[in-house]
């Protein structure tokens, strides 16, 4: 596998993924040189690059905003990754996608396996899910990863939110009652190239679903409160000046307290066993993952 068309280079992920795929030959395309709406476009860059292995991180990630544009995130979400998928089949080509915890409705108190069943509760995990379902129908060799709550220093991103509000306010409420895991880009990224390195798409055996995270769990709270302790603690370390907030003043409210156009999965933690057992490759704790995010934070 040399030849590598990367989608969304200008997204988490994608970043990420350019950055340290230096071993391969690597078109990065970013949305002016492929927007994912024009099924032509995406037919033409795959013809036109011949790649081995096409990853795909580019997305509509806007869950919220996407129960307002349900046509467009389907179109980017669901329609693009199918096309994608097609025209690497006719090459012989393979697939890296990811996808989310949000294709699960949350209602499971374990970890969920990659056998639940899922259930969708916003357009965008719906259109996730059926980006997922067009790669099977294609049926070549491929990965779908499915991760979580993705971070990272690069991007627009919930670190770089609360780091924001909490420089600017006295206190911030954050809901305490949605529990997952947050996925550092850096860890994806690391983790994709181990990857590739053990991957055989020609055994049928490893094609699939796979849960992609950073392992452990918390809530958005739980993470805030990391995120602010770890900053201040870097900050002392550096004589640097520390957050306007502290820890104390991250106030726990539930989902109830802060209405969202989008419905959000109370538990959506993802079991990574069966990357573990197939590939051998695991992802670090997310407290771990924060640490190397902070510590490159300019
Ligand atoms: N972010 C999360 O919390 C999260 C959670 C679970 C799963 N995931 C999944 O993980 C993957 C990577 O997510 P991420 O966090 O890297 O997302 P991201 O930072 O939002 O990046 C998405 C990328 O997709 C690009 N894109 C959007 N519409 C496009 C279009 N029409 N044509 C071409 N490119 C387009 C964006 O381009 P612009 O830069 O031009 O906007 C952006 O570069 C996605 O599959 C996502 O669904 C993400």
């Amino acid at each position: 596998m040399k030849k590598i068309l990367l989608t969304g280079v200008n997204g988490q992920v994608g970043h990420a993924l350019q950055k340290k795929l230096f071993n391969y030959q690597v078109f990065a395309l970013n949305r002016e040189q492929l927007n994912l709406t024009d099924k032509d476009a995406i037919r033409q860059a795959v013809q036109t690059i011949q790649p081995d292995l096409i990853i795909n991180p580019a997305a509509y990630t806007a869950v919220d905003k996407a129960e307002s544009e349900a046509e467009l995130a389907y179109a980017i979400n669901a329609t693009s990754p199918q096309i994608l998928a097609e025209e690497a089949a006719k090459l012989n080509a393979v697939l890296i996608h990811f996808s989310t915890d949000y294709v699960y409705d949350g209602s499971k108190i374990a970890d969920y396996v990659e056998t639940d069943a899922v259930n969708p509760l916003s357009v965008y995990g719906k259109s996730k899910l059926a980006g997922e379902d067009a790669i099977r129908a294609v049926g070549l060799p491929h990965l779908i990863l499915r991760t979580s709550w993705v971070y990272g220093a690069y991007g627009k991103n919930f670190l770089k939110t609360i780091i924001r509000l909490v420089s600017e306010r006295d206190s911030l409420r954050i809901v305490a009652d949605q529990f997952g895991a947050p996925t550092s880009s850096e860890s994806i990224a690391d983790a994709i190239v181990e990857l590739l390195a053990v991957w055989q798409p020609q055994q049928e055996k490893q094609s699939g679903v796979y849960h992609f995270t950073n392992q452990g769990k918390t809530s958005w709270h739980g993470f805030s409160c990391a995120i602010v302790s770890e900053y201040n603690r870097l900050a002392k370390a550096k004589n640097g000046q520390l957050l306007k907030a502290s820890v104390e003043n991250i106030i726990a409210i539930t989902t109830a307290d802060y209405p969202t156009p989008a419905a959000r999965p109370a538990n959506s933690t993802l079991n990574n066993q069966k990357l573990k057992q197939t590939f051998n490759v695991s992802l670090p704790n997310w407290e771990q993952g924060l640490q190397q995010v902070m510590c490159s934070l300019e």
